[in-house]
């Protein structure tokens, strides 16, 4: 990936005040105590970054709501250390343990019924009868949650509707003076959001795609999944499990993005994949490498939304492996343009 265009070094030195960006490793007990008193701590994640909260408290979960601006009807995932804090809050059938066991600590959320012992409030559940839980495999975030000593819900660190932030500058950027503080631990390795799976006794269907894919999904479950992953403009048949989150236009950019571009237009600044296209202002990956890609999509939409031109051309992208998440999230980008 190439450096960003201004994007990073272009904030303001009184921007930083408000919101303390620190380094994970030396602040991480002062943010697990900032989150026990109901505070909002950003914080990194082998996905993306997350805003954290304590996930029992209505109260601290509505300081997420109304720092992000997200509509109050769409649920958090609670962040929890490992699958017996996991088994506390939600019901397990066998294809859930069976996941979980394969993929946790990583990117995998598991939406499954709750428990009676579910201590995560309504709020944060926007009411429903599941939970989303996730047991991410980050150092930082295993620590914080474990410091915390209680399940902590985190959607993206970002305004709603916004790309998600793979690094420390993005959630400034879109949350300074919001929250209270952010943890600096470098750029996310993954770079999209976790893959979501609803396990609610109808089988299992993939509502979000993400680094843990389909295929590798089917192999620990011995057969196909139930559905496809919500297209972002379709409306779910409603005997489905939905994440409410993914009906929404959702990781826009201000420019338009125009997709599967094989051929340049003037004026557009144009988003490369494998070396397809002479002159691109940006390659994700020359040599065509899917986790590369992932892992700088959000950053190199927000560098090329800051370089102001109306339309950000996108080169195909296979659809593959770790492909049908980015197609996933690149046809969210486009999305009511
Ligand atoms: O990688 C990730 O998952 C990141 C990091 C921080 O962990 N978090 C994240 O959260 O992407 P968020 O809030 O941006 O996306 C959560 C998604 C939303 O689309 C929401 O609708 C869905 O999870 N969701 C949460 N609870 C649900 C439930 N009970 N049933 C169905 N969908 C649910
Ligand atoms: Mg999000």
């Amino acid at each position: 990936m190439q450096t960003a265009t201004g994007f990073d070094g272009a904030l303001p030195i009184t921007r930083v005040i408000a919101t303390r960006v620190v380094t994970a490793a030396e602040h991480v007990v002062e943010a697990a105590n900032i989150l026990r008193a109901g505070g909002l701590v950003a914080f990194p994640t082998e996905t993306v970054y997350g805003l954290g909260a304590d996930a029992t408290s209505g109260l601290a979960v509505a300081q997420i709501f109304a720092a992000k601006g997200r509509p109050t009807f769409n649920p958090l995932i609670a962040h929890v250390a490992d699958l017996a804090a996991a088994q506390r809050e939600g019901a397990f059938g066998a294809d859930a343990l069976a996941l979980a066991q394969a993929f946790w600590p990583g990117p995998l959320t598991l939406v499954v019924p709750v428990a009676a012992s579910c201590s995560v409030s309504d709020l944060a559940r926007a009411g429903l009868a599941s939970v989303a839980l996730r047991v991410p495999s980050h150092a930082v975030a295993r620590e914080l949650i474990r410091l915390a000593g209680r399940p902590i819900a985190a959607p993206s660190a970002n305004i709603s509707g916004h790309i998600s932030p793979t690094l420390a500058a993005h959630v400034l950027a879109d949350l300074d003076g919001r929250i209270d503080m952010i943890l600096d631990g470098g750029a996310c390795d993954v770079g999209l959001e976790s893959t979501i799976c609803a396990c609610l006794g109808g089988g299992v269907h993939l509502l979000r795609a993400g680094a843990v894919t389909r295929a590798m999904i089917e192999q620990v479950l011995g057969r196909k999944l139930e559905m496809q992953a919500q297209a972002p403009s379709t409306q779910a048949p409603s005997a489905q499990p939905v994440a409410p989150g993914q009906l929404l236009s959702h990781y826009a950019p201000r420019a338009r993005v125009r997709l599967e571009a094989t051929h340049r237009v003037e004026g557009e600044v144009f988003l490369d994949f494998g070396a397809s296209m002479p002159g691109a202002t940006l390659d994700l990956s020359p040599r065509g490498d899917l986790s590369e890609a992932a892992a700088g999509l959000f950053s190199a939409l927000r560098q090329l939304d800051a370089l102001g031109s109306a339309t950000i051309a996108v080169a195909p992208i296979p659809y593959h492996g770790l492909g049908e998440a980015i197609n996933e999230r690149l046809q969210r980008a486009a999305a009511g343009r």
